[in-house]
């Protein structure tokens, strides 16, 4: 299966994990969409419904959408903006990619933004908490060469033809608002941060958002799907009886890439809940029959 990269990256995208979300989710052709947490839209980008509702608490990815959407920005723009800056970078180094983290954080310019998360340490989407994004940079030799250009400004390019064909909306706000207004013949896909585990992205998380999110998701009365994490060597995720025990579930082995060393990677089993049968099975918690490999170096 041919995988579509988004744009922006992000820490915990799903790329690796699109086609199994991708064969167990219930949509038709009528069915809306709805990403709370996009991310970096991967999954929903991937799986391109007609009708769609990628939502986030982080106002610059949904910034950069929209502007991409309303044409503002433009793919060819993206190229020029690049050779530009990529040029300063290779000339000024570290000190060009701060100068240009500063300024986006007093003009908070998309395409700074776009620049930031292509040049910064891993892709990595992190703020401080007076809003800044904080992120070091990634050094790189030649971080912007042309063929990085090229394969970013065609990342582009494949969402501003599928702008044109779909009815997607980019909306910056709380998970909570945007599955309180998903309609009936909504498909509700989550990727929240992880509980109990360390999270930097735009915001925090914590039991009790954990508890609302399952509210809201009950109370929709729509399909949905959510992914979290299973356990690692160390640890389960106690959250699963606690909060999911009436989701079915399915597990995902997932290696993260830590350092450069093969012996750095953990792997970690993720899990997919549903609230509806996977594969005509019904996966409880308590039963789990499935366990599938997916090897992912993040
Ligand atoms: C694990 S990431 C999603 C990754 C995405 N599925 C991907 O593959 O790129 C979690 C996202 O949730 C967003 N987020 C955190 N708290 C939120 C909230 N209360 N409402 C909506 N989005 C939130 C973060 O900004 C982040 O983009």
């Amino acid at each position: 299966m041919k995988i579509y990269v988004p744009p922006i990256k992000i820490q915990g995208i799903k790329t690796k994990l699109v086609p199994i979300i991708k064969s167990n989710v219930k949509i038709n052709a009528n069915t809306i969409w709805i990403e709370p947490f996009m991310g970096s839209g991967v999954v929903g980008f991937n799986i391109a419904p007609k009708n769609a509702i990628f939502s986030d608490t982080n106002p610059y990815t949904i910034d950069f959408y929209n502007k991409i959407k309303n044409k503002e920005i433009t793919s060819c723009e993206i190229r020029n903006f690049l050779e530009n800056e990529g040029r300063k970078l290779s000339e000024g180094d570290d000190k060009y990619y701060y100068e240009v983290r500063d300024r986006f954080n007093k003009t908070h310019n998309p395409l700074d933004f776009l620049f930031l998360n292509r040049s910064c340490f891993n892709g990595i989407i992190r703020f401080n908490r007076k809003g800044e994004f904080n992120v070091p940079y990634g050094h790189k030799n030649n971080r912007f060469s042309k063929a990085y250009i090229t394969k970013i400004v065609n990342q582009v390019k494949y969402i501003e033809n599928m702008m044109q064909e779909c009815n997607w909306q980019f909306i910056c706000q709380s998970f909570e608002e945007t599955i309180k207004n998903a309609p009936k013949n909504s498909f509700i896909y989550c990727d929240p941060p992880y509980i109990g585990r360390h999270v930097d992205y735009y915001d925090s998380w914590c039991e009790d958002d954990e508890n609302k999110l399952k509210d809201v998701l009950y109370k929709s009365n729509n399909k949905f799907m959510l992914s979290t994490w299973d356990h690692n060597e160390y640890r389960k995720n106690e959250y699963l009886e606690k909060i999911w025990c009436n989701c079915n579930k399915i597990d995902v082995e997932h290696f993260y890439h830590v350092g450069a060393k093969e012996k750095n990677r953990k792997p970690m089993i993720e899990a997919l809940l549903t609230n509806y049968e996977v594969n005509g099975e019904n996966n409880l918690i308590e039963n789990v029959n499935e366990q599938l490999k997916i090897f992912s170096f993040v």
